[in-house]
Order: C-alpha cells, then structure tokens, then sequence
C-alpha cells in the first residue's frame, strides 16, 4: 500500500527543483498534491506535467499566503503535509550587502516560510507533517552566504519552537539541510555560465561523495518525514549533503 494514501499534501515553490521531484514523489506515494510557484505561467506548466493542483502565491506577501490557504481549504479542505520549501539563493560579500537584498531574501526564505505555517495552521489535521527547507548554509561559514544562511538558520531554530507548541496536536515539524542540489537555484542568481560551473566543480570536490544531489535524493526524505513510518520524528533536522558539513577540507 502507498505509504501516502488519502493524505492532502501542499508544496510551496513546487514547480521547479526540489519541490517539484517532491510534489511528484509525494504523488506516487498516494498522496493529493498542490503545489505553488510565484510565476503563473511555470506554476500551470509543472502542475500540468505532474497532474496536480498548482496555485499561484508569492510567499513574501502575507495576503497572497492568506488567499492561498483560503484556495486550499475551499477545494480539499484539510492538509496533512506542508512542504515548506520555496526560496532563493543570493551570493553577496559582507559589505555590499544592501537593504533591499536582506529584506527579498528573508522576506522569502524565513518570513515567508514562517507565516506558511501560521496561515496554514488552522486547516492543518491534527498528526500533520511540516517539513521546512533549510540548507547546510545554516551551519557553513561560506563566503558571501551571510543573508541566506541566517535566513536558514532561523527557519531551523523555527522548526525547534514549533515542534515543541505543535506537539500537543500531534503536529511534528521537522527541518531537511541540503548540501549541492543539482537545481535551476544556481542559475537564477544572475552568476555567468562559466563562473557557474567553476564554483559546481570546486563544491563537488568537497563533497566526499563526488557528486551534487539530485533533487529526486531529497524528494525521498521528505516522504519519508511526510509519512506515518517517521511518526515519531520531530524537532529534528536532517542533513543530506553527500557528506559535505562533515569533511569540508577534503581534496
Ligand atoms: N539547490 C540547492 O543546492 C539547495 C541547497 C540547500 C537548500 N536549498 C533550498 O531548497 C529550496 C528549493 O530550492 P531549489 O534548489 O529546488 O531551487 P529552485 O529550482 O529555484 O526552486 C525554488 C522554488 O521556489 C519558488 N519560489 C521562489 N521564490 C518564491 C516566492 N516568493 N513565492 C513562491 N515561490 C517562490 C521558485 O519559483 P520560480 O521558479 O519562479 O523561481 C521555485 O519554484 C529552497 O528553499 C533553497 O533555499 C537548495
């Protein structure tokens, strides 16, 4: 029997990357999938290829957030797994570092993440799942980082308070750190091709694996933290990074 079965779950940034390889591993798991996107265009596009519900909400507005539960909640009513996984990735040094870059990447990374959470609640079923996206980041001291990985780093500590108030309502919260992940993230930084692919080759040198993840490793986790067989699982993070925080000195 699919481990998913009669359960509504939501994706948030589900039409690219991780969340879409997620959204579609939730599906086959037997799962009623939505996901969202900010863009309408490639929202339809992946809901179409999945064959699933997508929903156009961009997570740094709070009433886009409202209205989306207000969607999700005419249509399915109750959810059971929320993916909390859109956001962005913006490279900047210490000192170049303007408002407005701090307030885009927070706003998407943690506010928006956060406030996921606190609209959903009132139709998340008691025994929900909250899986939230964090990054290695949270814990690496990589250059030109600062934003993004204090931006995961909150969400990380989030996920710790929430899992305790959640737990009266059966409600585990759990936080999945990936390392590389082979996803158009890289691309939409605005960084040229080749100084792309120089900064893929020195990160995957570092990973004692040798190789970047593929969105489809993390789509697993996160249906095995959606389902029943991680129902003693909360407040925990995971790491799934091919062994990249653990040896980051190797050659
Ligand atoms: N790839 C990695 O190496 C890596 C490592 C650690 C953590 N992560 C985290 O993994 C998550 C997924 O990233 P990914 O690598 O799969 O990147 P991705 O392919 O760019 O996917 C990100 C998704 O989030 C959506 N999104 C961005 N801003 C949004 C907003 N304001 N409202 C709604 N949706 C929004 C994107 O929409 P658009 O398509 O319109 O941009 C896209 O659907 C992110 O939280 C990222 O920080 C990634």
């Amino acid at each position: 029997m699919s481990k998913l079965n009669g359960k509504i779950a939501v994706v948030t940034g589900g039409n690219s990357g991780i969340g879409y390889a997620s959204a579609k591993e939730l599906k086959s798991e037997g799962a009623t999938v939505v996901i969202t996107g900010r863009n309408s265009e490639k929202v339809e596009k992946a809901a179409q290829e999945l064959g699933v519900k997508g929903i156009v909400a961009d997570v740094e507005s709070i009433l886009a957030i409202e209205d989306l539960v207000e969607q999700v909640k005419k249509e399915f009513g109750k959810v059971d797994v929320l993916f909390v996984n859109a956001g962005i990735f913006q490279a900047a040094p210490i000192g170049q570092i303007t408002e407005e870059m701090f307030d885009h990447q927070m706003g998407i990374n943690f506010k928006g993440a956060f406030f996921t959470t606190e609209k959903f609640l009132p139709i998340l079923n008691d025994g929900a799942s909250i899986i939230n996206l964090g990054s290695i980041n949270a814990y690496t001291g990589m250059p030109n980082t600062a934003v993004y990985a204090a931006s995961k780093a909150a969400l990380n500590s989030y996920t710790r308070t929430a899992a305790t108030e959640l737990a009266p309502r059966k409600i585990r919260v759990n936080s999945v750190n990936p390392g590389p992940v082979s996803t158009p993230i890289y691309s939409k930084t605005g960084m040229e091709e080749e100084q792309l692919n120089g900064f893929a080759e020195a990160l995957q040198n570092r990973i004692p694996l040798k190789r970047f993840g593929q969105p489809e490793d993390i789509a697993k986790l996160v249906s095995f933290l959606a389902s029943d067989d991680a129902s003693f699982i909360t407040g925990s993070e995971y790491n799934i990074d091919g062994g990249i925080i653990i040896n980051p000195l190797l050659s």
